[in-house]
């Protein structure tokens, strides 16, 4: 993960680079630190822990210079210290990274032979070792990084910075996202163009193996064969009000509310009338679903969708199993990846994995110019908006309504779902954002359970048919952001082993709509409270008047068409996370450990 930037400008830029970090935040917060030259000096500050300690050190030691780098790391080597955190320097150079250097164990050796030691833990430092090395053997600054690249094996974004060097930085571009801006007088280099916003919508985004030579005046860019290349520069449109929490507590908090306006968006942009998708499955044998986390979870709730709706096969993979169990893959059969960033390193290399042994590549996908939108054959955005908090809210159920509208596009295609049952459910889907606004209101009664939430060391989640995903979905919201352990079971699976954790102090929580099954999952309640466990029922006014009686607790939602049952109840899921985190007092847009866009494997 982390996430890297490096100005070449007219102006100090130490607090661009701190402003770019913090749009860059997402991405680690484990530690940052930027290095710049100041004339001929190059110097660096680093700090651990989050942004806001780098910013308050530079406040009292502050760094001079027009040309810089900078960086936000999730630690994958060496502990969040301040001499693992970037930049790392070796004699003229500093250098900044986001990926891993698979083979820095060999690079270090040989390193140490001859006679270049490491100061940190990390696989970093053997970049700028190896830079230093060629600088001290007489290589130009430009060679002497180029060389550098090419003995790495893994994935990068590198950024580099040089003594004496004020209108010099190098950066490569290896399985980790990297793009330039273009500024006037001025070169910008960043993992994303949200990091770029504030100075320029001028972007270019390297592709595989390229490295970039930048000077104000312009850019070099090289191939993985070393040859000149061109690549097209684009106007993007990131907004400015990125990191504006519109008067929220927390953006996790903005971003559940936002999720009535983003779907009516993702309606209108699907079902402006009738149904408008680029994607024909009159001769799809089977698809395959692959994703990483929340997103995972959304394919899963798709399955049910495509297999009882359009009686399509479909089998769902997690991102990082996809390729290594070696699936077998047909031309008649289409792989769909469902991501929000786009740059999930799992996701992005099941996709290239899959690429040219399917018919068709298709991405569900919320950053529009992400690498996985990129690659694919057919890209469709989810329109969330973007989103800051790292557990992702607004993002789950925009994918859930793009994959349900491929869901019935497929069951119309294959002559499955004709043209009354289709518009009954266009009807329904439509209404969706009203009903997502009713069920807002659901947060004052999980405020109010959050306290007792709070106290549980473990609390399950129970789903049944479609609703089972939401089970896993609360569960993960649950433990990510409030560190409560939490495990979500299909409701007829608690007997099968789970049930042996019950006891008073288990709560759980069963998200059950009054629908076709909802007497088994009745049974599966009574089961845990006859252990004395302590019940949770999120459910309609029908299913609280007919099985609410004997629970520790009940949350009432609307009434809701079975079919966007999944959407609904995604709400009650975040909720309980989002007020169980603010009682246990845990950091709810960036909870330990995480980071929102995982660009390592
Ligand atoms: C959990 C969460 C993660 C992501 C996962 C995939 O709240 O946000 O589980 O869903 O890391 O990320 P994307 O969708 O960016 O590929």
């Amino acid at each position: 993960m982390c996430g890297i930037i490096g100005i070449l400008g007219k102006n100090e830029v130490a607090p661009q680079l701190v402003e770019a970090l913090r749009r860059l935040e997402y991405r680690g917060y484990d530690s940052a630190g930027i290095a710049t030259v100041d004339g001929m000096r190059l110097d660096r500050r680093r700090a651990v822990g989050k942004l806001v300690n780098l910013s308050d050190l530079l406040v009292h030691d502050p760094l001079r210079g027009k040309a810089g780098i900078g960086h936000t790391r999730w630690a994958t080597h060496g502990a969040p210290t301040c001499d693992n955190a970037h930049p790392h320097r070796a004699g003229g150079v500093a250098v900044v990274h986001n990926g891993i250097v698979e083979n820095f164990r060999e690079l270090r050796e040989e390193l140490a032979a001859d006679g270049y030691h490491p100061q940190s833990q990390t696989d970093t430092e053997v970049v700028a070792l190896l830079t230093a090395r060629e600088l001290d053997r007489g290589a130009s600054p430009r060679d002497a990084a180029l060389s550098a690249i090419d003995r790495l094996e893994g994935a990068f974004a590198l950024g580099f910075l040089f003594d004496a060097e004020p209108d010099l930085m190098i950066g490569a571009r290896k399985g980790s996202p990297l793009a330039i801006g273009h500024g006037d007088g001025e070169m910008f280099l960043g993992s994303d163009a949200i990091a770029l916003a504030p100075f320029t919508n001028r972007i270019t985004y390297l592709e595989e193996g390229d490295r970039v030579i930048l000077r104000r005046e312009g850019a070099e860019i090289l191939d993985a064969s070393g040859r000149r290349a061109n690549r097209a520069m684009a106007r993007i449109d990131v907004g400015a009000t990125l990191l504006d929490k519109g008067g929220f507590r927390h953006f996790m908090a903005k971003e559940i509310a936002e999720q009535p306006a983003v779907l009516a968006d993702a309606i209108a942009h699907y079902l402006p009338d009738g149904l408008h998708l680029p994607l024909d499955f009159s001769d799809v044998d089977r698809l395959t679903l692959v994703a990483c986390g929340t997103a995972h979870y959304a394919c899963h709730v798709a399955k049910y969708w495509f297999e009882q709706i359009a009686r399509l096969p479909v089998e769902i993979d997690i991102a990082s199993e996809f390729r290594y169990r070696d699936p077998v893959l047909s031309p008649r059969q289409w792989a769909v990846f469902v991501s929000q960033s786009g740059e999930t390193a799992d996701t992005l290399a099941a996709l290239r994995h899959a690429s040219g042994k399917v018919g068709k590549t298709v991405a569900v996908v919320n950053v529009a110019t992400s690498s996985i939108a990129r690659d694919v054959d057919v890209a469709l955005p989810i329109l969330a908006g973007v989103e800051v908090g790292v557990a992702s809210t607004k993002a789950f159920s925009c994918q859930l309504m793009v994959l349900l509208v491929m869901a019935l596009k497929a069951a119309h295609d294959r002559g499955v779902l004709d043209d009354a049952a289709l518009a009954a459910h266009l009807a329904d889907i439509r209404a969706l954002p009203g009903l997502m606004n009713q069920a807002m209101t659901v947060a004052q009664p999980v405020a109010a359970l959050a306290d007792d939430l709070a106290e549980a060391q473990d609390i399950l989640f129970l789903g049944r048919g479609p609703i089972y995903p939401l089970a896993l979905e609360g569960a993960l919201k649950l433990k990510e952001l409030s560190y409560i352990h939490a495990e979500g079971y299909a409701s007829g699976e608690l007997k099968h082993g789970p049930i042996a954790l019950i006891d008073a102090h288990v709560p759980v929580i069963v998200l059950a709509p009054r629908d076709a099954l909802f007497e088994k999952t009745v049974s599966n309640m009574q089961e845990v409270m006859a252990r004395h466990g302590r019940v949770l029922l999120i459910s309609d006014e029908r299913g609280i008047r007919e099985a609410g009686a004997d629970c520790w607790r009940t949350i009432r939602m609307p009434e809701v068409p079975a079919l966007l049952a999944p959407l609904l109840y995604a709400i009650p899921a975040q909720l309980l996370a989002y007020h169980t985190a603010i009682a246990k007092g845990t950091d709810v847009d960036q909870p330990r450990n995480l980071a929102k866009s995982v660009t390592v494997e």
